[in-house]
This record gives C-alpha cells, sequence and structure tokens, in this order.
C-alpha cells in the first residue's frame, strides 16, 4: 500500500472513540471491552476500512477488531468509521507478528484480505499465512481456529493453501473466482481495485 504520510495521525487516532493505544491491557478481556460475549473477529491489516465497516453492519451480532501496523493508513480508516454509527468495531495501529501480546485466545476468526504478497523468496517468512504466523495465531484463537482469506495473488493463494495444509488447516471452501459466484461478499479497497483491472480474486475458508 502507497504510504502517505498523515500529520497528526497519532492525534487523529487518539480522537476516536474505539481506536485503542494502551494495546496489551486488554488481553483475556476483550469481551468486556465490547460489553457482550459476542464472537470476536480480528482483521488483520485491515486498511483503509471498507470490509471491518461493511462486515460490523452486516453483522451486528460479532465484535470485529482491526488491525493495521501503519498509523497513517489507519487514520483513512477511521476517518469513515467517525461517520458511521457503529459500536462493533475497535481498533489498534499495531504488528501482527506481536498478537499474543494483546489477545488470549479470545479470537473467533481470522480474516486476511489482500495480505502483502511477498513474492521475493526471501521475504517468504514476512507472508501472514507463513507458519510462524500460523503459530501466532493458534495462540490467540478462542476454541478451533478459522481464517478465512481474500487475494488477487495467485502465488500468494497457492503458497498460503500449502501452508495451511501443511499445519493442519482443512478447507471448507476454496473459490478460484469469488466474483463469478452469486456469494455475500464485503468488498475491500484493493479487491476492488485488482479486480477491476481483471484480476480474479481467489477465496479460502479453513479451519483447524
Ligand atoms: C495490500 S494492503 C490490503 C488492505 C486491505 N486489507 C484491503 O484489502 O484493501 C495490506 C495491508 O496490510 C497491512 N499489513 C501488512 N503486514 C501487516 C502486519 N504484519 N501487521 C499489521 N498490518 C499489516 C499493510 O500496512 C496494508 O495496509
Amino acid at each position: 500500500m502507497r504510504l502517505r504520510n498523515v500529520k497528526n495521525a497519532k492525534d487523529i487516532l487518539e480522537n476516536y472513540k474505539y481506536f485503542i493505544s494502551d494495546v496489551c491491557s486488554n488481553k483475556n478481556e476483550w469481551s468486556l471491552k465490547f460489553g457482550n460475549k459476542n464472537p470476536i473477529m480480528l482483521e488483520i491489516g485491515m486498511g483503509k476500512g471498507d470490509f471491518i465497516i461493511g462486515m460490523a453492519k452486516a453483522h451486528p451480532e460479532w465484535n470485529f477488531i482491526g488491525i493495521e501496523k501503519y498509523e497513517s493508513v489507519l487514520v483513512r480508516a477511521v476517518e469513515k468509521l467517525e461517520k458511521e454509527d457503529i459500536t462493533n468495531v475497535r481498533v489498534m495501529a499495531v504488528d501482527a507478528k506481536n498478537l499474543e501480546e494483546y489477545f488470549g485466545n479470545e479470537i473467533d476468526t481470522i480474516y486476511l484480505n489482500f495480505s502483502d504478497p511477498w513474492p521475493k523468496k526471501r521475504h517468504f517468512k514476512r507472508r501472514l499465512t507463513y507458519k510462524d504466523f500460523l503459530k501466532t495465531y493458534d495462540g490467540i484463537f478462542k476454541s478451533g481456529a478459522r481464517i478465512i482469506l481474500k487475494t488477487d495473488n495467485d502465488s500468494f493463494f497457492e503458497s498460503s493453501l500449502i501452508s495451511l495444509n501443511n499445519y493442519g488447516y482443512v478447507f471448507d471452501l476454496v473459490i478460484l473466482d469469488l466474483w463469478s459466484t452469486e456469494r455475500e461478499n464485503v468488498k475491500t479497497e484493493y479487491e476492488i481495485k485488482f479486480a477491476s483491472k481483471g484480476f480474479k480474486i481467489k477465496y479460502l475458508e479453513a479451519h483447524k
């Protein structure tokens, strides 16, 4: 994602009532934070927020936490969230590599939407479906584990299928052209961009 530095990003984020700045203080207490025991869904790399906003509106019976490693990107999401009357979303500006510092065994589902594909072999370990990340996810899932992934990138999709399979995940759904189906689909910013360039959107749902 091209990054334009946003002046005062920190201040803008801090002003949003559902931005979490004390990132480690809710570990094992996220249900308290939401004020209910609804399932908690985590989107990693939420970007500018269209997916989490659409999902939170479509599923008020679920809670959503979005994380994004760049404050300047998260600001764009927060600007949209502030215009909505949404109470079931919380957002944090953190990196996925430290998830176990922020969550106990509390997460129902992880969404990976158009994660950076890291095409160079020497960067494969940075892929969010690399085995080290899958191990980290083990530490935050409530019971079982469920990952839902969308991407335009064939190589990242293939490597994710292999990595998840090798790690013991079972596939509930694999779709090679999501937009050709009737499936309900909340679109992301990247999804719209890449689909409009003719890329097919790949989709999977997997559990352990
Ligand atoms: C290609 S963009 C996709 C954004 C959005 N999910 C979408 O589909 O439009 C990937 C996003 O993931 C974020 N990201 C990448 N690695 C991350 C990590 N380790 N932890 C948190 N966010 C990450 C990037 O900063 C970027 O905003």
